[in-house]
């Protein structure tokens, strides 16, 4: 059973209720520790600590013995222990490859059941032996909240506040933005940044905001499968989709406290399904920029590929810094890159895409924090229909190759992108010229044209678009009989992005 998101309450309600075994996931070993010397302490309980280098020991020392290096003999003290204790057991994983230790932890977890002792497992990773899954609670340690990094934040104000040399410029909004900007990395992670900040040039104000954000950009890369954005491409940037604007736009502030109080369910997230180049991650972008919401890009492909270490750590790490960062906009691109294998799981890869997709399925459902999903997907075939259910996302869009009139919005818009004036432009004709044509096709159409025109040296107009578009054979010609199936499955099962819906002349 694994316990996500749990506060330090909860896991003192646990001890209480003699869970004997709990596991808890987290890189910030001394956090946990230190919050469980909170609890042991309010319940006047002994705090141990086990290493395989130091054996047992207490935190003041009063207590050493070198002969409890060995697991076996570690866990012999536990069971003869009667004193009321938790003991804390670092990177205790390795040794479940020993079935003495399994049958000996199970003895202890039949003995601890009656007396006040618990046993703590702190590692970074999960393993636990199927002999030992109904013995061990699993507890995904939080990372720390916007209470805890204030607090982190004020011992380190308080620490230098008598250095002249250190000037402090935190006005309450600045303070409350610098603490947001860091939100998302773990307690050490946190104080590094803070005081990065803090010693670059000696003072601490509004401008270390973005030097936080850009730290915190590059730490969450390196964690591998998340990537931070800060986008800046608003609705505007997107051609078409009026049902999918007009959805959003409804959706604006659902994550404003008015609106809670109003009593609106937080929106949970959108699939877009549809044809490829016609802006469905440009979309979720757009989101991120028209809310104001940081972008959080989990690459579902490379979380798969094994490359980055454990994928199961992976999806868990990135569900839990989306969580922390919240709220934000969480985009899953391409998802039936990673969830294709679902069905043939069991048999190809010991489970593990099953698992990790019952993970996010169970966390897409029952998530109560504001993260906004965007899924993103070209091919529905792929997809396990569990995905699609009722209950998953709010809704599924089907973004289709843009209409008439949308073409002609998106040529408005790369033309301007490009600092000409679209009336400039024929471009009713150009419009004509790029039947089939995907968003991103026109766009390609536009800057080829503007190669064309820099080199001959002149300038961009219709006739140069118009060139380029008939040098273009779209995809869309290529792909008519998967695009007609892909339409054909979502006329009935999906909501139209653009408002023509259902319209699929595609004229
Ligand atoms: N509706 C649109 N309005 C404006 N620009 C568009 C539109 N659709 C596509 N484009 C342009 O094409 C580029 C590529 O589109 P995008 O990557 O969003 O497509 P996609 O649907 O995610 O494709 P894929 O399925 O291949 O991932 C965008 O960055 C944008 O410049
Ligand atoms: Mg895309």
């Amino acid at each position: 059973m694994v316990l996500p998101f749990f506060t330090e309450k909860d896991i003192e309600i646990l001890i209480r209720a003699r869970y004997p075994i709990l596991y808890m996931i987290s890189w910030e070993e001394r956090r946990v520790e230190e919050d469980l010397e909170k609890i042991a302490q309010a319940r006047d309980k002994k705090v141990y600590i086990w290493t395989f280098t130091q054996g047992l020991t207490t935190p003041a020392g009063t207590y050493h013995n070198d002969t409890t290096r060995e697991p076996m003999l570690a866990l012999d003290y536990i069971l003869q222990s009667r004193e009321s204790a938790i003991f804390i057991l670092k990177d205790f994983h390795p040794f479940f490859e020993r079935a003495d230790v399994v049958r000996k932890m199970r003895d202890v977890a039949i003995s601890l059941r009656t007396s006040y002792d618990t046993v703590v497992l702190l590692s970074p990773v999960l393993k636990v032996p199927a002999e030992l899954e109904k013995d061990i609670t699993v507890i995904d340690y939080p990372l720390p909240d916007y209470k805890d990094l204030d607090e982190l934040l004020e011992k380190l104000i308080q620490s230098v506040k008598r250095n002249p040399q250190v000037k402090i410029n935190l006005p309450s909004d600045d303070r409350e933005k610098l603490i947001k900007a860091a939100q998302g990395l773990t307690t050490g992670e946190a104080e590094n940044v803070f005081a990065k900040a803090l010693v670059m040039n000696n003072s601490l104000d509004a401008e270390d905001i973005g030097l936080i954000i850009s730290e915190k950009e590059q730490i969450i890369r390196k964690s591998g499968v998340l990537t931070y954005y800060e986008s800046d491409e608003s609705l505007s940037a997107v051609g078409g989709m009026e049902n999918l604007k007009e959805w959003l736009k409804k959706r604006a502030s659902a994550f404003s406290e008015k609106a809670r109080k109003f009593g609106l369910p937080e929106p949970k997230g959108i699939l877009l399904l549809g044809v490829q180049g016609c802006g469905k991650s440009l979309c979720a972008k757009a989101i991120s920029a028209e809310w104001h919401l940081p972008l959080l890009r989990l690459d579902v492909g490379s979380l798969f590929s094994g490359i980055i270490g454990s994928t199961e750590e992976n999806a868990r790490k990135a569900i839990k810094i989306a969580e922390n960062i919240s709220p934000c906009v969480l985009w899953l691109d391409e998802i039936e890159k990673g969830f294709s294998g679902v069905e043939s799981s069991g048999a190809t890869d010991a489970g593990t895409t099953a698992r990790i997709f019952a993970t996010f399925l169970s966390w897409l459902q029952e998530k109560t924090s504001p993260v906004f999903v965007v899924a993103t997907a070209n091919e529905i075939s792929k997809l396990p229909p569990e995905l699609l259910r009722k209950g998953r996302f709010d809704e599924i869009f089907f973004v289709d190759l843009p209409s008439e009139a949308e073409r002609k919005e998106i040529f408005m818009i790369h033309i301007r992108k490009r600092s000409r004036d679209p009336a400039n432009f024929d471009i009713e004709r150009l419009v004509a010229d790029s039947e089939g044509f995907s968003g991103a096709e026109i766009e390609e159409a536009v800057i080829s044209a503007l190669y064309d025109a820099f080199s001959e040296g002149g300038e961009l107009n219709t006739d140069r678009i118009s060139n380029a578009i008939k040098q273009t054979f779209p995809l869309s010609k290529t792909m008519q009989e998967d695009m007609e199936a892909l339409r054909k499955w979502a006329s009935a099962r999906t909501r139209y992005a653009s408002s023509n819906g259902g319209d699929n002349s595609r004229k």
